[in-house]
């Protein structure tokens, strides 16, 4: 497994990552990830933040998914919470903001693909950027099961970073409120925080 310190040729650049991507990845997922990287360039460009992070961090944000996620947490000395025990799906954000991390990423895109599970309050721009990407990018077809959803929060994304977030942050809640399962922390705060900075947008 490429971890730790083993990631022998690769450096902190889209090129590099997209090549570890490759090989790191299914097609689908890989195919994903280039969407995101893409969204989040265009973002960035919008938005005036780092291309180069962005592009990073977005190529970075699923790098670790497909592994095992208990074992990599254990070679990172990461101690997941109860409740990202209880869902193991959101393991990956941690993993791979330590894998980021040990590329060599800085702080602010180390961020971007730790909170891009979650959101948290006091994002920066590029973890907006990254969380939205996400959601956004060209390859996907619906949003937390809804087109109209998705659709929405495209119109909205080059709009304000803000207000798609808000955008954003209400689908991923209405969604995990319909499957029962509980909002983290971190999101909870999040929306809290919108609630005050988003211009309307329904
Ligand atoms: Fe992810
Ligand atoms: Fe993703």
């Amino acid at each position: 497994m490429e971890c730790g310190n083993i990631l022998p040729g690769t450096a902190y650049t889209p090129p590099e990552l997209r090549a570890l991507a490759l090989r790191r990845l299914s097609a689908p997922r890989y195919l994903h990830t280039l969407g995101v990287g893409a969204e989040a360039r265009a973002l960035a460009l919008r938005y005036g933040a780092s291309v180069q992070d962005a592009a990073c961090a977005a190529l970075l944000h699923d790098m670790t998914k497909e592994d095992d996620q208990l074992k990599l947490c254990a070679g990172y000395g990461i101690m997941p919470s109860g409740f990202e025990l209880a869902a193991p799906k959101m393991l990956h954000a941690l993993t791979a903001a330590a894998f980021a991390r040990r590329l060599g990423a800085p702080e602010d895109a180390v961020n971007a693909v730790r909170y891009h599970t979650t959101a948290r309050a006091g994002m920066s721009d590029l973890e907006k950027i990254v969380y939205l990407a996400d959601f956004t990018e060209p390859f996907r077809r619906t949003l937390k099961g809804t087109r109209s959803g998705l659709a929405r929060l495209r119109a909205l994304v080059f709009i304000g970073l803000d207000t798609a977030m808000d955008c954003a942050l209400a689908l991923s809640a209405d969604y995990l409120a319909e499957e029962g399962k509980p909002l983290h922390q971190d999101t909870l705060e999040a929306m809290e925080e919108m609630k005050g900075k988003a211009t309307r947008w329904a």
